[in-house]
Formats: C-alpha cells, sequence, structure tokens
C-alpha cells in the first residue's frame, strides 16, 4: 500500500541481506516509525511486543527470524532453539507455528552451509505469497460486496462493519478483511466501513481507522458495544472479520469481541464472514472452545489507554482505581454455527468441516 507516494509492505528484506524492515505499529497512528530486525531477539521482541501483530504478519516475521537466526548458526541445534524462541512469542494465532514449520519442513534437509541464503530466500516467498493470498481473499469477498449492492437501489452505499485490524498492517499487503473492501472501493463501489475500536489496545481506532483513512475509504470509528444497535437499526449490511485461528470444523478465534459481534449479527440476520487464509486453519483441532490456547496480556492495557497529549507527546491515562483487579483475555472463539461463511484464498466456503475439506481436500484429508 502506498504511503505518502511511497509503496508499503508491512515487513521487508533490506539489500545487506541480513535486515529486516518492519513498521513499528505500537507508534501508529500518530507516527510512522520503521524499525530493523537484526537479530533473533529482534524478531521475537517485535512479535512479543506486538511492533507487529496480526496472525499472517506475525508468521512472516517469524519466518525471517528464523532467517536472521541461521545467519549466525545454521547448526540443527541453533534453529531448534530459535524455533522454540519464536514459537513462545505469542500463543493464539496458528500462521507462527505454520511458518515456523514451513522453514523447518524445507530448510533442515539442505547442507548446513546453505541453510541461511535457502531460509532468506524462503521467507521472501513465506511474504510475496500472503500478499498473492489476501488479494484472492479480496476478490472472492468482493462477488459478496457486488451481490448486496446488486440488491440495493444504484449507488447505494455499502455498510461493512469490522473488528480489529486485520487490513494490510496485519498481513504482508492488502489485508484479509480489508481486502475486498479495497477492491471494492478501487472499483468504485460506494463502501463505507464501521471500525469497531477493539479494547483494549484499540487496533481498530489505531491501526484501521488509519489505513482506510490513508486510502481514502469512508470510515467511521464506533466504540466496541455499538455494533448491536447499528445492527438493529439496519445500519450494517455484512460483517467482515479476520482469524486467528480456524478450527478444521470452523470455529473461528479472532480478536477479543468477535463473538459479540456475530450473536448480534445472527440476531439481526446480517452476514457474518471471515476472511482468512488457509495458513490460519489449524487442521489438527476440532472444538474451538476447548482446543486453542487463548492469550492473556498484561492487565495495564485494559487500566491504562495509551495515546498522545494536544502536544502530540505519548501518554497513557489510568481508568480505573489502581488497585482494581483487571483480566485481559485477547482473543474469543465464535462458534462455526455463527459464521454465515469463510472466505479463503480458494473461494467462499460454509464454515464447517465439509466446506472447508471441499476447497482444501490435501489439508482436511491428512491422517
Ligand atoms: O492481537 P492482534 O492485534 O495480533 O490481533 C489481530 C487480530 O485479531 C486479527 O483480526 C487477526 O490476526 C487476523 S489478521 C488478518
Amino acid at each position: 500500500m502506498k504511503i505518502d507516494g511511497t509503496s508499503y509492505r508491512s515487513i521487508w528484506a533490506e539489500d545487506d541481506g541480513l535486515t529486516v524492515g518492519i513498521i513499528d505499529q505500537t507508534r501508529l497512528p500518530h507516527a510512522f516509525v520503521t524499525r530493523p530486525l537484526k537479530t533473533l531477539d529482534d524478531a521475537a521482541v517485535a512479535i512479543s511486543d506486538m511492533w507487529v501483530r496480526g496472525a499472517p504478519l506475525i508468521g512472516a516475521t517469524a519466518a525471517y527470524g528464523m532467517a536472521i537466526a541461521l545467519r549466525k548458526d545454521a547448526s540443527d541445534a541453533a534453529m531448534d532453539e530459535a524455533y522454540r524462541i519464536l514459537h513462545a512469542t505469542r500463543p493464539t494465532a496458528i500462521n507462527l507455528k505454520w511458518a515456523l514449520d514451513e522453514v523447518i519442513r524445507n530448510i533442515r534437509p539442505i547442507d548446513v552451509g546453505s541453510r541461511a541464503d535457502a531460509a532468506w530466500t524462503l521467507a521472501a516467498e513465506i511474504c510475496d505469497s500472503d500478499v498473492e493470498t489476501n488479494h484472492s481473499i479480496g476478490a472472492h469477498g468482493l462477488g459478496l460486496i457486488k451481490a448486496i449492492a446488486a440488491r440495493k437501489p444504484d449507488g447505494e452505499t455499502i455498510n461493512v462493519l469490522t473488528h480489529c485490524n486485520a487490513g494490510w498492517l496485519a498481513t504482508v499487503d492488502w489485508g484479509t478483511a480489508t481486502s475486498p473492501i479495497y477492491q471494492a472501493h478501487e472499483l468504485g463501489i460506494p463502501i463505507h466501513v464501521w471500525v469497531d475500536e477493539t479494547r483494549p489496545r484499540n487496533q481498530g481506532a489505531s491501526l484501521t481507522s488509519w489505513e482506510l483513512g490513508r486510502h481514502g475509504v469512508p470510515h467511521t470509528l464506533v466504540v466496541d458495544n455499538a455494533g448491536g444497535h447499528l445492527m438493529q437499526h439496519g445500519k450494517v449490511d455484512l460483517c467482515f472479520v479476520g482469524s486467528d485461528r480456524t478450527t478444521a470444523s470452523g470455529d473461528v478465534c479472532n480478536k477479543i469481541g468477535t463473538y459479540l459481534k456475530a450473536l448480534a449479527a445472527r440476531d439481526n440476520g446480517v452476514p457474518f464472514y471471515v476472511t482468512l487464509p488457509s495458513s490460519t486453519v489449524d487442521w489438527t483441532i476440532h472444538d474451538g472452545l476447548k482446543e486453542i490456547p487463548i492469550e492473556e496480556r498484561n492487565g495495564e492495557e485494559v487500566s491504562w489507554i495509551a495515546g498522545v497529549d494536544n502536544e502530540g507527546k505519548d501518554t497513557k491515562v489510568l481508568i480505573c482505581p489502581k488497585t482494581t483487579p483487571v483480566s485481559n483475555f485477547a482473543f474469543d472463539v465464535t462458534p462455526s454455527r455463527l459464521v454465515t461463511g469463510l472466505v479463503t484464498e480458494r473461494g467462499v466456503c460454509s464454515a464447517s468441516r465439509a466446506g472447508l475439506a471441499k476447497l482444501f481436500p490435501e489439508m482436511a484429508n491428512q491422517p
């Protein structure tokens, strides 16, 4: 995507073949700051401290983290240690494990002296393929938008609600939930996005609003609790959200609060679509509620709100008594029965074992 005339991806390899560049997303929307990742530790901290976040981008960063680590030591022991360190950074998004497994599967059989270059190339391929995948998700999601447009009077705006940031910042480019929106906007289809603020870290407010604004997509920021009201009053035509992990039977784990939006959508007959690359499907599990580990983060993210003051200086505000006990579950699970459909790179399917198996038979039928 373009920022002030320069094309950016959310992650890129520098020409030295040793350094990876990222956008520090903790500084958005008030400052656009890029950072170099030069060591395995840099890559691990970038993921755990959420300089980068969003399931596909976490995976891409982990792949580059392995490549960086192998430049220093490409032995089996060093590979295993890098895998362990990166895998421990965040527990819920399965793309992290997917990307690490891809590196091990492809690089382990290679002789030690050639591993680092090969891992570097593989990480770049994972990024390129993410971009292609998200573009395809967008094309399939665009079909859903067009179908709704066809049922509306000519030129009437289509209202989409989204939660968290499943935008280009959460992937390498395009985003998943935003890809159909960007593609519709590029075609001149009138589209407007309700952006959930997404407490506690406010990825909707700080990242999705920023992205959509940069691309001129009309949008309105709403508090997390507004979605039900908007749906009751016919102000939402469809929901597009992302996923951090989807079970083989179509249960969807995404940012905390997604489940409540799905309930409201069901009650109001609003289509609720989950957009995801197949690397987000955990083919080994079937019951999202029982089998997906839900990340619990520092309670300070709930009790303190970060922002900037009138002078643009970073600041934090305490919003409850200092001693109030706090819990901070980062994700929740939306059962497949509440999901209208899964929008993947191979098309739209029902959120079910049969639906996924039809699109991805080679994955679903693994022993
Ligand atoms: O905690 P985050 O910001 O990493 O959570 C991100 C989300 O929940 C996204 O919706 C999900 O990763 C899908 S991104 C295409």
